[in-house]
């Protein structure tokens, strides 16, 4: 028999911070399985890569998410006892409700609110020196997910928002002041939500059907209550929070027209190249490293032995670069998406299997759907320079983004 291949030194907690993306790749992909087992915070941690590794992974019936976060990540990215931490039919009720948000005439509607954004923005910029993209799209995209969910922001708190909804993402694999700050900002963000939920409730605040801030305030669970106030401040933070996250996509995705000219054209003019860049963007990219899951129950796959309550890790990052699944992955190529079959289980920036029973994030279409306004906007109605800059990034820092943020300048409308 073949053995399943093991880390030998004691602990590895250290070496993801290292390796960084390629924690799991280096382990997982050298080898004939899909699976590797290391230790990670004095725990025995079963690591997943392929596409055989992402499909026990969304197995619902093997891994679940009950414990599957750690506490600080809770406090700080995702907010406690949230979607991301439910199983089985209370998960599928609480995920409809996210799912019933993006309808097609929604989509539409994000696609412009994007776009009127850029509009509004291009004219700021073209009043300034230079513009740190990243920066800059934080609060663009802050008001748009505003706006489309619902929530009513004022000229004098955006920045504040915006500042917090980024806080909450970025502190949370950080330490120290960093950490506290990202906790802070969580707080901060479910105090403001739940006032305008209560609001909403008492139809002080008058919020349309179909807008998150409607449907998380009226949403009743699966035993006809509604949800405690502040849970669903919670879900509608898990709304506009990465919607303003999407911001690292742009700023890669700016990189990537100016390191790829010849994709400008193309992307200005063609609705489906528009289309495949998006997703290359987000194939190509370093956003979210890895995920985690818990073993439902003992079973032996591919000769492991998995434990009931084990630690699961999937490779996000590496499975997107994975050569047994994409041809040349480290090239960034729009075209390989033009005979992609739309597999649940291989571009998985976000997440894989289906939405309703899995956890694959419901927000890949408003992403899509907001990377495309953007690099649409950008190509066709933005004209910029793009000074000396280091634009580089590190696959050891997470999360990773281009150090100089992407920096344009001499902004100006090219109608
Ligand atoms: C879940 C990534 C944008 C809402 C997830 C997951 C990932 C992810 C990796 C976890 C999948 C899993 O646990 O198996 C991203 C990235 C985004 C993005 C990289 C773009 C920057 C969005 C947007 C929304 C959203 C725009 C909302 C409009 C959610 C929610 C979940 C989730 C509610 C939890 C789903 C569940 O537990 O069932 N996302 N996401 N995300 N995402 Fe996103």
């Amino acid at each position: 028999t073949v053995k399943v291949p093991k880390d030998k030194t004691i602990d590895n907690t250290l070496a993801i911070f290292k390796d960084g993306y390629n924690f799991i790749p280096k382990r997982v992909q050298n080898h004939h399985l899909d699976v590797y087992e290391t230790r990670v915070l004095g725990e025995k941690v079963a690591l997943l890569s392929g596409i055989e590794g992402a499909k026990l992974f969304y197995d619902t019936s093997r891994m679940n998410r009950k414990n599957a976060l750690p506490k600080r990540v809770l406090k700080t990215l995702f907010g406690e006892d949230a979607i991301q931490t439910m199983d089985g039919d209370a998960h599928t009720h609480r995920k409809l409700l996210f799912m019933s948000l993006m309808t097609p005439d929604a989509l539409q509607e994000l696609y412009e609110i994007t776009t009127k954004n850029w509009a509004r923005f291009t004219k700021k910029w073209s009043s300034m020196k230079k513009v740190t993209l990243y920066d800059e799209s934080r609060e663009l995209l802050c008001r748009t997910a505003c706006e489309w969910a619902g929530i009513p922001l004022e000229e004098k708190e955006v920045k504040k928002r915006t500042r917090d909804l980024s806080n909450m993402i970025d502190g949370f694999s950080a330490v120290g002041p960093k950490h506290i700050e990202s906790r802070r900002a969580r707080k901060r963000s479910e105090d403001w939500m739940e006032d305008l939920i209560l609001q909403v409730r008492q139809g002080k605040l008058e919020a349309e059907k179909g807008k998150a801030i409607h449907e998380m305030a009226m949403h009743q669970d699966l035993e006809g209550q509604p949800l405690d106030a502040r849970m669903a401040a919670i879900e509608v933070l898990n709304v506009i929070r990465p919607l303003v996250a999407i911001s690292k996509f742009i700023a890669f995705g700016g990189v990537a027209l100016h390191e790829y000219p010849e994709t400008q054209t193309r992307v200005s003019l063609d609705d489906e190249y528009l289309f495949r860049f998006a997703q290359e963007v987000r194939r190509y990219f370093p956003f979210v490293p890895f995920l985690g899951a818990r073993v439902d129950h003992d079973f032996t796959w591919q000769q492991y032995p998995f434990k009931k309550d084990q630690l699961v890790l999937i490779d996000i990052y590496g499975i997107n670069h994975d050569p047994k699944i994409w041809e040349n992955p480290d090239q960034f190529n729009p075209e390989r998406f033009i005979d992609w079959d739309g597999g649940l289980f291989d571009l998985i920036p976000q997440g894989g299997g289906g939405y309703y029973k899995g956890h694959r994030c419901p927000g890949e279409w408003p992403t899509i759907e907001v990377l495309q306004a953007s690099f649409r906007y950008m190509t066709k109605h933005l004209g910029y320079d793009v000074p000396k800059q280091d634009y580089s990034y590190s696959l050891k820092k997470m999360p990773s983004l281009p150090k100089s943020g992407f920096i344009i300048s001499n902004v100006h409308f090219n109608n």
